[in-house]
Parts: structure tokens; C-alpha cells; sequence
């Protein structure tokens, strides 16, 4: 009896950590206005078709190569790779996912200060009474000011690292789980309110009726980079946390649950988005402050709204915080794998992110002008380039890793599931996902 419960509690353990690692800043603030500026709803369709198509894959075969590894994702790759008899150079990919998240973290710590900022300004009563105008003039104040957004960069980051330095993510975890339904509940109520305005309609127009004329290979990109950023995949942050799921429990299952979760958190979130953009005439297109501005203007609407848009920004950087630490873990292990200890490992990533999100932070103001590549600044460079191409590029080498390195009996029994499910697996990764990526990663070259 005890037993059973224990296993259930790691097995409650290990989904808990998935989604705290997938429900974050993709799903609310990321997808709207990466939607918004790929055409909306084009954009959504290609994004759900590769969720389940390569995103949900891959997934299971980056958490089935850390449970079939039991170890942290550079010694993970090299023991399977050996045993295999293949390369040991298979590490350099637990590398290359640590630089990933390094590069993805020193944006996502600037993004979840402005939560910070907002959850402050919200229980303060800023936005009681604003228009939209006003919030938004008022967002473009806050970025062009380089000491507040590193005063919120640095405590979110501050907060990330002290939990990793304690090892107490999974309290945190448990109780973003217990919380996130509430703020499931409020992106309801916000949807269902939506569905009251007058923007509601062209919302839906905008999110579910698709123009195939506007398909283009950037929208692609971005649709694929996006569907491995929101399930936290192709970074080797997901094969840490396999590492620790239990024995019997169903892998594809346990995935299955956290992609639908995801999508519809995403989901949610752009409909009470949109209807506000389109009710008050705001320019879908505006970029990552679309969040920022939208949200305080659709709270403002409901009977005790401010307090509500504190509650929201409160779960927000709950959800936030948790995926954080998850962008975090790989590059502590990393460091840990090297000889060096724990809180050690967690200062010196921290301050790395800490100076990388510098460059981020100062992108809205002191260094706007300052435009390295591609005609870009560093926070427009670090919030595309990694989730577009590193992403995919990663999680297309963990899935021929997975799909066609590892011997097929180690594959079968890490995935858990025997007969015709695991050669369905094998065939969409082998067949579909890895050509699919490269196809889409080649044509980005050109
Ligand atoms: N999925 C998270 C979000 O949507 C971000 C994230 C957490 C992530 N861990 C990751 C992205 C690992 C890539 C790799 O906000």
C-alpha cells in the first residue's frame, strides 16, 4: 500500500514538473504576439500541426532518452551512446542544449521582471480607470527606462536561482500545480467575457479562419520554433526531468496530457487577447508588449478587476518562475557534471544570465540602436534565434539519437509502450519529425 502511494506520488512528481515547465510566458505572452505578427490564424495551424507532429514526438523522446539514461543529460547521451556503440560525441548535444537555455533564460528572466513590474503597478491600482492608450504609452514608458527593467530582471532572476540553490523546485512546483488551475479559470472567465465585446467575432476570424495565402517560410519558422519553446523542448531541460520518472509510468500519456493542457492555455489566452485588440482597435502586429497592454484593459472591464489582474499577474509569474527554473537546471547540471558544486554551479550561471540579460534589457533603450545581426537588436536576436533554430536543430539530433542510435529494446522499454504504439512513435520520429525539422531549417537558410 505504501508503496503504491509513494510511486504515485513521484508519478504525480515528474507531470507536475512537465508542466510547470511548459505552461509559462510561451503560452500567454510568447503565442499572441508571435501569432499577431505571423498572420494569426495560418500561423495557429501550422503551430498545432507541428505540436503533434514533431513538438509532441520529440518530446517523448527527449524524456525517454533521460529514463532510459537515469543521469543528467550530458552523461545520459554519452553512457546510451556507448553502450550503443556509437559516437561519444553525442554529449556536445547536452552542451549545445545548456547554451540553448542560456541564450533563452536572459530574455525570459527580462520578460518575467515585466510581470514583476505589472503585478506591482496592478495591485498599486495603476490601470484602474486607463484607457488603452494610456497603458500602452505607459508600457513604452517602463522599457525605455534601463534601471527599472534591470531592477526586475535582476530580482526574477535572483528568485530562479536562489530555489536552484536550495532544491526546493519541487515545493514550487506543487504549488504552481495547485494554483494553475485558478489561473486556468481566470483565462476562462476572460474568454467567456470576450465573448461578450464586440471584438469577440473578429477574434475568432483572426485565430480560426485561415488565409492559406498568407503561408510563407517565416511563418513556418516561427509556428515550428514555437511549438518546441512551449513544450520546453529540444534543449535537454526535459531530459533532466526524465531522469527521475518512475518505472510504470506511461511516458505518451503523461505527454499527451501536457501538450493539450499547453495548447489550450495558449488558446485562452489569445482569444481574451485578440478580443481586446479588436474591440479597441489596437494593431495585432504591436509586438511582445501585446500581453502588457491587452490584458489590463480586458481586466479593467470585470467587477473587481484590478484585483483580479494582481491575482493574474501572481499566477503568471508562478507559472513563469517554475519554467525559469526549468530553463536553469540544465546548465547548473552541466556545471555540476564538471566537478563543480551546486551552489557554486548556480552563482556562476547566474550571473552569466544576469549579464547576457543585460544586453536584453538595455535593448529597449540605452542599446536600441546597437543592432549586431540581421539588422536586430539583442533581446529581437536572443527571443528568435534560439527558440527557432536552436530549438528544432536540438530536438531533431535528440530524435535521431533516440530514433535511430539507441538500440530499439532500450528505446521500447524507456518509452513504456510495447506493440504498435512504440512503432508508431518510431515511424512519425523517423519519417516525419526529423525530415520535417531539417526540411523547415533548411529552407530558414535560404
Ligand atoms: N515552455 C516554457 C514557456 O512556454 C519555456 C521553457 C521552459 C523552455 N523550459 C524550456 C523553452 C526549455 C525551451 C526549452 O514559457
Amino acid at each position: 500500500m505504501s508503496e503504491t502511494l509513494e510511486r504515485w506520488g513521484s508519478r504525480r512528481a515528474f507531470i507536475l514538473a512537465v508542466t510547470g515547465a511548459a505552461v509559462g510566458l510561451g503560452n500567454i505572452w510568447r503565442f499572441p504576439y508571435i501569432a499577431g505578427e505571423n498572420g494569426g490564424a495560418v500561423f495557429l495551424l501550422v503551430y498545432i500541426v507541428f505540436v503533434l507532429l514533431l513538438g509532441l514526438p520529440v518530446m517523448m523522446a527527449e524524456i525517454m532518452v533521460g529514463r532510459a539514461g537515469r543521469r543528467g543529460p550530458i552523461q545520459a547521451l554519452g553512457a546510451l551512446a556507448a553502450e550503443a556503440g556509437g559516437s561519444r560525441h553525442w554529449r556536445w548535444l547536452g552542451a549545445f542544449g545548456a547554451f540553448t537555455v542560456f541564450c533563452i533564460l536572459s530574455f525570459y528572466s527580462v520578460v518575467s521582471g515585466w510581470s514583476i513590474e505589472f503585478l506591482v503597478a496592478s495591485i498599486n491600482g495603476k490601470f484602474s480607470g486607463a484607457t488603452a492608450q494610456e497603458i500602452g504609452a505607459g508600457f513604452d514608458a517602463f522599457l525605455a527606462n534601463p534601471g527599472l527593467l534591470v531592477f526586475n530582471h535582476t530580482l526574477f532572476l535572483v528568485m530562479t536561482m536562489g530555489v536552484v540553490a536550495a532544491g526546493i523546485a519541487k515545493g514550487l512546483e506543487r504549488l504552481n500545480n495547485l494554483l494553475m488551475p485558478l489561473l486556468y479559470l481566470l483565462l476562462v472567465t476572460l474568454a467567456i467575457y470576450a465573448s461578450t465585446t464586440e471584438g469577440f467575432v473578429p477574434a475568432l476570424v483572426w485565430l480560426f479562419k485561415p488565409s492559406m495565402a498568407l503561408i510563407t517560410p517565416t511563418v513556418i519558422l516561427h509556428a515550428m520554433g514555437h511549438a518546441f519553446f512551449t513544450l520546453a523542448v529540444g534543449a535537454c531541460a526535459l531530459m533532466a526531468y526524465g531522469a527521475y520518472m518512475p518505472d510504470k509510468q506511461s511516458l505518451p500519456k503523461a505527454a499527451a496530457a501536457v501538450a493539450v493542457l499547453d495548447i489550450s492555455v495558449a488558446l485562452l489566452s489569445g482569444i481574451a487577447i485578440f478580443a481586446v485588440v479588436f474591440a479597441q482597435g489596437l494593431d495585432p502586429t504591436q509586438g511582445p508588449g501585446l500581453m502588457f497592454v491587452t490584458l489590463p484593459i480586458a481586466f479593467s472591464e470585470l467587477p473587481w478587476g484590478a484585483a483580479w489582474l494582481s491575482v493574474f499577474f501572481l499566477l503568471l509569474l508562478l507559472a513563469t518562475w517554475t519554467s525559469a527554473i526549468n530553463l536553469a537546471e540544465p546548465m547548473v547540471a552541466t556545471l555540476q557534471g564538471a566537478g563543480m558544486k551546486r551552489v557554486k554551479a548556480t552563482m556562476a550561471v547566474a550571473l552569466g544570465v544576469w549579464l547576457m540579460g543585460l544586453l536584453s534589457a538595455l535593448s529597449f533603450s540605452s542599446l536600441a540602436d546597437f543592432r549586431p545581426f540581421l539588422g536586430r537588436n539583442v533581446f529581437e536576436l536572443v527571443s528568435s534565434i534560439p527558440p527557432d533554430i536552436f530549438l528544432p536543430l536540438g530536438g531533431m539530433l535528440i530524435a535521431v539519437f533516440a530514433a535511430w542510435v539507441m538500440p530499439r529494446e532500450k528505446a521500447q522499454e524507456a518509452l513504456g509502450n510495447s506493440g504498435w504504439g512504440f512503432y508508431l512513435w518510431l515511424n512519425i520520429v523517423r519519417w516525419i519529425a526529423i525530415p520535417m525539422t531539417f526540411i523547415v531549417l533548411l529552407s530558414a537558410l535560404f
